[in-house]
């Protein structure tokens, strides 16, 4: 019988933009073999969609009908919309700020539930975003809250964009990181916030492997309690 999907664990990373989520996460997925969620993509689709439909990033109605209509496959690291690849095109600053203006609406979050839950496969999930442990994954094995400092964030925001050949200029970055900080931590749906029971995690001092190590060792200090 296939094992139903509330017994599936799953490893709940929350945290606000670049925090080292998605690294951390994609390391942590791949050393227990387990499945990986980038729930921020789903909302970058959404305003990536909005965009080239021409509709507006606060027309609510219209959002969640696309957001539960979204033609989307992921697969080998790749990201295909309407059978065109946006792997690269999600990941530009007005994405980003267009998803974080989408992720407002509590019609579009709710469009995407299901579609996120439905990431819960054996052997297990490891999800990031802002509300994975308090609201898509609530019954999380491990939550974990990801921080650093926004200037460490802006700092990390702008080595990825130059290793990229992306020019950037680093007072602005750290403008927008604080803008949509502010607007992630503000709405009243869903808002980036720490799980009651989630750990806390300062990355500003760490490297990765450091952070992997910590989030593998909780998760399995977690499985170990469990099971006596
Ligand atoms: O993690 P990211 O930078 O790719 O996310 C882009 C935006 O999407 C972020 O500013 C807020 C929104 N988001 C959200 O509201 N809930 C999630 N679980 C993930 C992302």
């Amino acid at each position: 019988m296939p094992e139903t999907t509330t017994t599936v664990p799953v490893i709940a990373i929350d945290g606000p933009s670049a925090s080292g989520k998605g690294t951390i996460s994609e390391r942590v997925a791949e050393t227990l073999g387990f499945h990986y969620l980038d729930s921020g993509a789903l909302y970058r689709l959404v305003a990536l969609a909005a965009m080239q439909a021409g509709l507006g990033l606060d027309e609510e109605a219209a959002l969640a009908g696309l957001a539960s209509g979204l033609d989307v496959r992921f697969g080998g690291g790749d990201i295909i919309l309407n059978n065109k690849n946006v792997t690269d095109d999600i990941r530009s600053e007005i994405c980003g700020m267009g998803a974080s203006r989408v992720a407002v609406l509590p019609g579009v979050r709710q469009a995407l539930l299901s579609r996120q839950q439905a990431f819960r496969q054996a052997p297990g999930l490891v999800a990031e975003g802002r509300d994975m442990g308090t609201v898509v994954f609530p019954d999380a094995t491990l939550k974990l809250f990801l921080t650093a400092s926004a200037e460490v964030r802006a700092e990390r925001r702008y080595k990825q964009l130059k290793e990229k050949g992306i020019d950037a200029n680093i007072r602005t970055l750290l403008q927008e990181l604080r803008e949509r900080d502010q607007r992630d931590s503000a709405r009243s749906f869903a808002p980036l916030q720490k799980a009651v029971d989630a750990r806390e995690l300062d990355s500003s001092g760490l490297g990765i492997d450091e952070i992997v190590r910590q989030v593998l060792d909780w998760y399995r200090q977690k499985v170990a309690g469990s099971q006596v």
